[in-house]
């Protein structure tokens, strides 16, 4: 079995913890139980050193534990910070319908186990989004269902819901394919999402 880091594995065990924890009942717990029962069989690393963007110099009093009053919280973002410098961050590729001005330079992706990620893996996407401030994320969709764990304030648009605030701590559940989004108010917006890409 290939070795995970030491930061790696303490971080998939909080995040597994902290979406247990908060994802909502019915479909988001059970595909959150299935990514990180996938996520149990560690996979090899990609060497390449991490790089971050622009917009990451919020990062670092985003995920300051001293700053966050919900102790899960502060653990997962204590677990977060230690992974963090090991991540690439890359902007979104193509169109982005319904993004403002300032998306472009504004926001930042990492995936942490999937697809061109820390760990590269095609059966999970365990991933962060980061908008900076007033930032408004594309409207898109994707085949594979996505629980959403949320760190800071900000908006999420789910089509057929329409716009809404979970709040540091809150997780929220999309179906395969919907259509979703994401905009950052005053402060920025950071954001981790879990999808299983065999739904079964
Ligand atoms: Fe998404």
């Amino acid at each position: 079995m290939p070795d995970r880091s030491p930061e790696l594995q303490h971080f998939i065990e909080v995040a597994g913890r902290a979406f247990a924890d908060r994802a909502p009942q019915g479909a988001a717990q059970a595909s959150v139980r299935a990514v990180f029962a996938a996520l149990e069989v560690p996979a090899p690393a990609d060497p390449t050193p991490g790089r971050r963007r622009a917009v990451c110099d919020w990062l670092d009093p985003v995920t300051d534990p001293e700053g966050v009053s919900d102790p899960l919280l502060a653990e997962l973002c204590g677990a977060f910070r230690a992974v963090e410098p090991a991540l690439t961050w890359r902007q979104r590729p193509g169109p982005a319908p319904g993004a403002n001005a300032q998306y472009r330079e504004g926001h930042a992706n990492a995936m942490i186990a999937g697809p061109s990620g820390l760990e590269p893996r095609d059966d999970v996407w365990l991933g962060v989004s980061l908008l900076g401030p007033e930032v408004r994320y594309p409207d898109h969709d994707h085949p594979p269902e996505e629980t959403y764990l949320v760190l800071t304030p900000g908006r999420f648009f789910q089509d057929g819901t329409g716009w809404f605030e979970p709040g540091p701590g809150g997780s929220f559940y999309n179906r395969p394919g919907i259509l979703h989004a994401m905009a950052a108010g005053a402060s920025p917006l950071l954001a981790l999402w879990a999808l299983r890409s065999e739904t079964g």
